[in-house]
């Protein structure tokens, strides 16, 4: 299979020093490339700024703001079978980058932000017989979010987690994760290492894969 993932956050930049994030390092989405590659797929990551290397025999492209990532996704798609959507993509940008650094006698008391365009469901008509799997990491009801999103961004699989647990947060090398799928399947795993995590991932959108006949 050729699958095409997302991984880390992105930077929504407010001048040329500045910019608002959030605190994805992209383990999760390299752990799946990892695991993938390995797996003998072809593996096409998406990356936000990230301090990580590349897994081996994995084609990288580096983005930094949501809407790169969106035109980089959207370049992507029509070669993937799978689209694992897991950067943490931020979700609004300030209206205005000033491309000279902004002065502290400059800078508005109040920030004025835009919303980025929701990548899934911006590339959602171009889904065709594709798998598409998504994150939630919640902070409280990752089950009752979970569900939503899966729906919401006509998703066949969601990965929810709640970063506030022990070990299932940012930054660690572990994950405590539900999978849900369009069909009704909910597989809930128990603390991991993100590679493990990785794998089980990839063992549920491959019987997706196979029960549609697309092996
Ligand atoms: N996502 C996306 N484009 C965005 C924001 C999120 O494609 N602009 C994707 C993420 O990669 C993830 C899924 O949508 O796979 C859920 O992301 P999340 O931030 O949890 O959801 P939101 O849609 O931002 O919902 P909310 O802010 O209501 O929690």
């Amino acid at each position: 299979m050729h699958i095409l993932i997302t991984a880390g956050p992105t930077r929504e930049p407010l001048d040329p020093v500045r910019f608002i994030s959030n605190r994805s390092t992209g383990k999760m989405g390299f752990a799946l490339a990892k695991v993938a590659a390995e797996a003998g797929h072809v593996v096409t990551l998406i990356a936000g700024p990230v301090t990580l290397e590349t897994p081996a025999r994995v084609r990288r492209i580096d983005v930094e703001t949501a809407g790169q990532m969106l035109e980089a996704v959207q370049r992507e798609m029509q070669a993937c079978d799978v689209f694992i959507s897991c950067a943490a993509v931020a979700d609004w940008r300030p209206a205005v980058c000033s491309v000279t650094k902004l002065k502290k006698s400059e800078m508005p008391g109040v920030l004025q932000l835009v919303r980025n365009l929701d990548i899934l469901e911006t590339v959602r008509p171009l889904k065709g017989h594709r798998c598409f799997v998504g994150f939630a990491a919640e902070t409280g009801n990752p089950e009752q979010e979970g569900m939503r999103k899966l729906r919401d961004k006509g998703l066949d699989w969601l990965v929810a987690n709640d970063v506030t647990e022990p070990g299932a947060g940012f930054a660690v090398d572990t994950n405590r994760v539900i999978l849900f799928s369009s069909d009704g399947r909910e597989e809930r795993l128990p603390l991991l290492p993100k590679v493990e995590v990785a794998r089980r991932i990839l063992a549920c959108v491959q019987t997706s894969f196979t029960s549609a006949g697309m092996v």
